[in-house]
């Protein structure tokens, strides 16, 4: 589903220059799950904006079926984002002056319209169980709960892949927990997955991990079933 092919990512500032990747091929399959692992500072959130084609490679080529993103105008890019990714932050990002379920229906864009859009925003919040807190704002909600409504924004599109940058990272163990497994049934459910994150435990909920040093993919292992 999704190829990327020598991407190298340079930031220059200041006469400083970074090199966040550095030479990543990698190819994820459709209904796949990924976990990204890696000391802070090698490359992980970088690698993800990439997929999420929020960052743009400095050199490279990123295939998605058989779209070529790099040649790609922002417009075009935004619309794609829209119909077919679906991000989940650590620190969640959902807008606090938005219900609950007004931030899912923001994962809808433009998409649907009247009562599908109510449907699909109430299917969404079903899913992830917090339905309940519908008009709630986010403030209402503890950390838990806001991660599973910023899901339910990530998968109200029904999106084709899905980017987790930390998922869990501020949340305690039964909330992560929670957070995975339902990471783990939309992924058998079929949807594909990127998932950074600094747990071993939960990178072992994914079928694949890749381990990254300094800008590179050094590892690559299919979990044992
Ligand atoms: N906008 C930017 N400008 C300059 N350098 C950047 C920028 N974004 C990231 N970097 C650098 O790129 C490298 C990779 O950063 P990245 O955020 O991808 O790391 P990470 O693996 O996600 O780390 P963490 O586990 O701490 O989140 C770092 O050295 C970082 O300082
Ligand atoms: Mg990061």
């Amino acid at each position: 589903m999704i190829r990327l092919e020598q991407i190298q990512r340079r930031y220059v500032s200041d006469e400083v220059e970074t090199t966040a990747l550095r030479d990543i091929d990698l190819a994820v399959s459709a209904g796949e799950f990924l976990a990204v692992m890696g000391p802070s500072g090698c490359g992980k959130s970088t690698l993800l904006n990439t997929l999420g084609t929020v960052d743009r490679p400095t050199s490279g080529r990123y295939l998605f079926g058989d779209q070529d993103l790099a040649a790609m105008g922002e417009k075009a890019l935004a619309r794609f984002r829209g119909a077919m990714l679906g991000f989940v932050f650590q620190s969640f990002n959902l807008i606090d002056e938005l219900t609950i379920e007004e931030n899912v229906a923001l994962g809808l864009a433009y998409r649907a319209n009247g009562g599908d859009r109510r449907t699909r925003v109430s299917q969404a919040m079903d899913k992830v169980g917090i339905a309940h807190r519908a008009r709630h704002f986010p403030h209402q909600l503890s950390g838990g709960q806001q991660q599973r409504a910023a899901i339910a924004r990530a998968i109200v599109g029904d999106p084709k892949l899905i980017l987790a940058d930390e998922p869990t990272g501020n949340l305690d163990t039964a909330n992560g927990e929670q957070v995975m497994n339902i990471l783990q049934a939309l992924n058998e459910e079929g949807a594909t997955i990127v998932m950074v994150t600094h747990s071993p435990s939960h990178a072992d909920m994914a079928r694949r991990r890749i381990d990254m040093l300094d800008g590179r993919i050094v590892a690559s292992a299919m979990r044992a079933i």
